[in-house]
């Protein structure tokens, strides 16, 4: 059975999509397959990845579609994760780079993406309406499990900065006894700190609704301060982290290390090359490589 690993947080702009993205690139560097599975219409993610439109997007295996066969008939399908996949290829974009990483095409090859599409915002409202529409990306999962095309593979979820009813899909579709793990990113900032409390709420719901038992319960697994700006600047931030640290915090074991902030994370977004190929020697690149790790000693990534 894969593992699935949701990357949420209710806000916005707080290093989801930088942390799946260089996430799937570490994990498949050591050798594991990954998917990034993309929920946000902004296509942020698949931008990064290099994934320009693509004939399907996320919202086909939530929303059913009408095909129009060659008799003229009318059927309604919903698509499989494997109809919406795409691969992901290296791009050499950047012009300026001296030297790329020679293996990279071939770490790069084991990474697959269900992309989102701006269509999203559309099927937003159809998913709103459908009443069993929070769980149409755990019904999509199960499919593919039963087909056996799951094992080994790491899915990473991509959410939006929102509460919406694609994050509350991601949610349902995970289940603790198979592995599956909730990380979030925030700035320690009071936005991104504070919405952890209510995050917990959500998920508190989404127990009560899906009737989990007290041993199989979705927790927030790890809490990963992104942008953190460098201890001779921003005081401010950093007693923020100190307070997410401390003992008295409900997150204090949670505390991920930290990803500091470097200009180099949004020029790799925009370069769409991942940090490991954009600048795998920078301070920044060995943030995310030393995250993993730690991931992986708690089982999260493991
Ligand atoms: N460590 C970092 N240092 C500097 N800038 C960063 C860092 N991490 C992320 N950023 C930048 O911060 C912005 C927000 O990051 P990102 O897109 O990953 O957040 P997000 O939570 O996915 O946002 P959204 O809710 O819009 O999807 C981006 O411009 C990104 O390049
Ligand atoms: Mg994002």
């Amino acid at each position: 059975m894969g593992k699935k690993i949701a990357i949420w947080n209710e806000s916005g702009s707080v290093g989801k999509t930088t942390t799946v993205v260089n996430l799937a690139c570490a994990l498949a560097k050591r050798g594991e397959r990954v998917r990034v599975v993309g929920l946000d219409p902004q296509c942020d993610a698949e931008y990064y990845l290099g994934i320009g439109s693509t004939p399907r997007h996320t919202g086909d295996m939530l929303v059913e579609r009408t095909v129009i066969g060659e008799d003229g008939e009318r059927t309604k399908v919903l698509y499989t994760i494997a109809e919406c996949e795409v691969p992901v290829g290296i791009r050499v974009a950047n012009p300026h780079a001296e030297e790329y990483d020679p293996t990279a095409a071939e770490w790069l090859s084991r990474i697959t993406v269900v992309p989102a599409g701006a269509d999203l915002y559309d099927d937003q409202v159809a998913l709103d309406q459908d009443p069993l529409g929070g769980t149409r990306l755990r019904e999509a999962f199960e499919e593919a499990e039963q087909n056996g095309d799951e094992d080994k593979v790491i899915t990473l979820f991509d959410c939006p900065g929102s509460k919406s009813v694609f994050t509350i899909n991601v949610l349902y579709a995970l289940d603790p006894k198979d592995g599956d793990r909730v990380v979030t990113c925030t700035p320690p900032d009071w936005k991104g700190t504070g919405g952890l409390g209510k995050m917990q709420k959500t998920l508190n719901e989404v127990n009560r609704r899906t009737r989990r038992t007290e041993k199989n319960l979705l927790d927030i697994d790890a809490v990963v301060p992104c942008r953190v700006p460098p201890s001779n600047r921003g005081k401010f931030f950093q007693n923020r982290l100190a307070d997410l640290k401390q003992d008295d915090s409900p997150w204090a074991a949670k505390v991920a290390p930290r990803i500091r902030e470097a200009v180099v994370v949004p020029e790799s977004f925009w370069q769409q090359e991942p940090l490991l190929i954009y600048v795998p020697d920078e301070p920044v690149t060995a943030d995310y490589l030393a995250l993993l790790d730690w991931l992986d000693e708690r089982g999260v990534t493991k």
